[in-house]
């Protein structure tokens, strides 16, 4: 069995298995390359290019798994709703009027080049490396789309929120069943993991996230974990940790300010965890990379872990300290 699959049933593996959050993406040449002829968009809709990139930073980095190229936002389209990347802005997401009366999604018939992409891209992939199908949370995903791209301060999701807190949870729990049906869709075309990717559930109220939230997530997670193991990321939720233990997840993504022994102290010794190198300590020089990789594996051992970024690679990244680091990671001496 692959090691990235083991640590997730709870067996440690020494040296740790490892991929990178955004892995498939800007700082990688070849990616630059084969987007200058493609839209963002297009490249994630298309199966030969969908498999093509995923299979990038397996390559060339030799990762112990790979992420499906795709994004949280790209079934918005789907449901109704105008979705732009425009470079060097971020998502641009429009909405037709009544838009709060959006569908839930039916990723057989809405989604199939994308389910095809990742089929592909099993078939293609080595067997001893684990494909990671993913989702955005229901609330990152709605606090895009509710304000129509990235935000500050969540103004307009919360205005729902605090407002029309009836008409907010209607809105969640749609949307929590779109996320769901599309991680069973992607674990049945061939996703070995699924990760929920919730960047920004560290803004809700601990209130609001035991009231509203959790029901919410769990119930995905519930559906998802019956097919596949469940990985659950977010920024700053440390706070929630006695609230997220509640989840039938299978692994906690740990971000850069998150510490390994908290999350042991309610989690549990044998609980997996993946992370969390400062992403911004790959542009800081190959020894700091080589000192950083050695503090955060013997933070983390000898538990379970998968070594990770605490957020996602960024795109001046040189390619060569992301081998630096996997080389360290790998050394057992
Ligand atoms: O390599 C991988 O991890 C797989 C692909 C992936 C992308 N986006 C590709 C992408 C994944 C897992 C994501 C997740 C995602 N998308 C998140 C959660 C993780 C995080 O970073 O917090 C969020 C919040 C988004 C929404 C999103 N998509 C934004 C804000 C942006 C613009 C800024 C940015 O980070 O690039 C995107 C665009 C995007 N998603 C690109 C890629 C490769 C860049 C598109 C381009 O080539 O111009």
């Amino acid at each position: 069995m692959n090691a990235f699959l083991s640590v997730l049933q709870r067996r440690p593996q020494a040296p740790p298995p490892v991929w990178f959050m955004r892995q498939a993406g800007r700082f990688l040449p070849e990616y630059r390359a084969l987007r200058k002829g493609h839209e963002f968009l297009d490249m994630c809709t298309d199966p030969a290019l969908i498999a093509e990139t995923t299979l990038m930073p397996v390559n060339l980095l030799d990762v112990d798994a790979a992420i499906f190229f795709s994004d949280i936002l790209i079934f918005l389209p789907a449901l109704g709703f105008g979705l732009e990347f425009k470079e060097g802005e971020g998502p641009k997401i429009t909405k037709p009027s009544g838009w709060l009366d959006f569908k839930v999604l039916n990723p057989d018939r809405q989604m199939k080049s994308v389910l095809e992409g990742m089929r592909r891209t099993r078939e293609a992939l080595p067997d001893g490396k684990a494909l990671i199908g993913f989702a955005g949370g229901p609330w990152t995903i709605l606090s895009y789309l509710i304000e129509g791209g990235g935000s500050r301060n969540f103004e307009e999701i919360k205005s729902l929120l605090y407002g029309e807190p009836e008409l907010f949870i209607k809105v969640l729990k749609k949307m929590g069943e779109s996320v769901s049906l599309f991680l069973q869709a992607q674990q049945a075309h061939g996703a070995q993991v699924v990760q929920i990717f919730d960047t920004w559930a560290g803004r809700l109220s601990y209130h609001h996230f035991e009231r509203y939230y959790l029901p919410v997530l769990y119930k995905i997670v519930e559906e998802a974990v019956r097919h596949t193991p469940v990985i659950y990321f977010g920024l700053n939720l440390t706070p929630y940790y006695p609230l997220l233990k509640e989840l039938p997840i299978s692994c906690l993504g740990l971000d850069t300010p998150a510490s390994f022994a908290q999350a042991r102290a309610v989690f549990g010794p044998e609980f997996p965890l993946q992370g969390n190198m400062d992403p911004t300590v790959l542009l800081a020089g190959e020894e700091a990379v080589k000192s950083e990789v050695r503090r955060v594996k013997a933070e983390a051992s000898p538990n379970p872990h998968i070594f990770n970024l605490g957020h996602g690679v960024l795109p001046q990244t040189p390619v060569g300290r992301a081998v630096t680091a996997i080389r360290e990671i790998r050394r057992t001496d």
